[in-house]
């Protein structure tokens, strides 16, 4: 009967997606809470490699429900995309996916939005996905929004987008330049999108409810990573959705005392694509070969990624804002070669030294990464199932981790696909 999240507690791309499709198995339902097609959740299963943005990991195992909730925002043509690039491939997504009749839509005008502002903004861009992410929560919480169930009021739905596009165009023509978007032909397209999209709407609120009293399990999947996170992270070099497990329950519409056991998700590493401080980065030769070996490029946007040493300061501080119970390490394959590796316990600046991650910008732009060395393994550990098989000096890193950080470790990566793994302690077992 226990609920389990995945959170990741870096920059986004810890490899939550693989680890919730390893843990899917033990899982009823399956729910994304928050974010939207900007996600990119990898999963190898049986040598065939997917990559999801909108849909939860758990419609690649048959029998589970999978829900997306009202936190989320949808982009219902990359939605359909995703749907039908899986059904070419022999997986049916028919009566297994809910999504909520409260969600938000992505509209056109939302990503043409936010190109324009990203290209006026040059050398200051956010570096976002270009996904229309930022304007449709922007939207949502000016009351602008539009939501699934808005759809089935068709002269409700052409008045709030006749009263919508007088903004939005006077915006994209007069302050960007660009080409405006047509009543008439915004209103079809929603109505088309409604109509190809309706078998899947639902009350997911009523379904999670009436599954955690029936004692189902539930397992919900976070996008993205803490220090992206609207509040928390990096601002304004984040996205803009809160990633932190208090967004589980005004995602999905369930009380947070349901959310029984945290799973915080690090890479054995720090990556970041986009813009923004990033303290432990490494900017040379090392950091290249992390990129290369680790094939650090974006899931949804193809960029590369930008990559550093383990910072215990942030995942620690990630884990205790989203309440982690455990922690699930990898990528512990990619530095398999190096002689020694760092992990970052502190932040100096002007001669102080920051455990905690400090609010201002420029503090996390100057600060210096201060590193306790640590012997590498030099052996290679890909693949590998159980903990006894590690290198000494691997389970000496991955305790240091742990210690540092404060949890136990729950599941170990040693490669993309689904049996490359060490489970510890299982999620579902050991939540109350
Ligand atoms: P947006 O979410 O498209 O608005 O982009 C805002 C920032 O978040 C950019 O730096 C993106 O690169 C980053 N971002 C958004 N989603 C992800 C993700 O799933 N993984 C890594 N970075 C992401």
């Amino acid at each position: 009967m226990p609920s389990v999240a995945v959170i990741g507690t870096q920059w986004g791309d810890e490899g939550k997606g693989k680890i919730v499709d390893v843990l899917t198995p033990s899982a009823d339902v399956v729910a994304r809470f928050q974010g939207g097609a900007n996600a990119g959740h990898t999963v190898v299963a049986e040598g065939q490699q997917y990559i999801l943005h909108l849909l939860p990991a758990g419609v690649l195992h048959p029998g589970k429900r999978a829900v997306i909730g009202n936190g989320v925002v949808v982009d219902p043509v990359a939605l359909y995309e995703e749907i039908e690039g899986l059904r070419g491939r022999g997986i049916e997504i028919k009566d297994n996916l809910f999504i909520s009749r409260r969600a938000h839509l992505i509209l056109p005008y939302h990503r043409a939005i936010e190109q324009a502002r990203e290209a006026l903004r040059g050398e200051r861009r956010i570096g976002t996905t270009g996904r229309g992410i930022g304007p449709a929560y922007s939207d949502k919480i000016d009351r602008l929004g539009i939501r699934f169930a808005d759809l089935f009021d068709e002269p409700l739905l052409h008045d709030r987008l006749r009263t919508n596009l007088t903004e939005k165009n006077i915006l994209l023509e007069q302050a960007y330049g660009q080409r405006g978007f047509q009543l008439d032909e915004l209103f079809a397209w929603c109505l088309a999108w409604r109509d190809k999209l309706a078998a899947y709407l639902a009350d997911t609120g009523q379904l999670l409810r009436e599954a955690i009293l029936k004692g189902e399990n539930l397992l919900f999947e976070g996008a993205h990573g803490t220090m992206l996170d609207i509040d928390h992270g990096t601002y304004p070099y984040v996205t803009s959705s809160n990633i932190t497990a208090g967004a589980i329950s005004t995602g999905l519409g369930i009380p947070p005392s349901r959310i029984n056991h945290v799973l915080g998700v690090a890479k054995a590493y720090t990556t970041r694509v986009g813009m923004g401080p990033f303290p432990t980065e490494l900017c040379d030769a090392v950091g290249e070969r992390m990129r290369t070996e680790g094939a650090e490029y974006g899931a949804t946007t193809g960029r590369a990624r930008r990559c550093g040493w383990f910072d215990v300061v942030m995942v620690r501080h990630a884990a205790w804002l989203s309440g982690c119970t455990s922690l699930g390490l990898t990528k512990l394959d990619v530095l398999d070669r190096y002689e020694s590796i760092k992990i970052c316990v502190g932040y100096a600046y002007r001669g102080k030294v920051f455990e905690h991650i400090p609010e201002e910008l420029d503090i996390l732009l100057q600060c210096q990464p201060q590193y306790e060395e640590m012997p590498g393994w030099q052996e290679s550990t890909a693949g590998m199932t159980s903990y006894e098989q590690l290198p000494a000096r691997a389970r000496a890193y991955i305790e240091e981790l742990s210690r540092r950080i404060e949890l136990p470790v729950s599941i170990i990566s040693t490669g993309s696909g689904r049996e490359q793994t060490i489970p510890l302690r299982d999620p579902f077992a050991s939540a109350p």
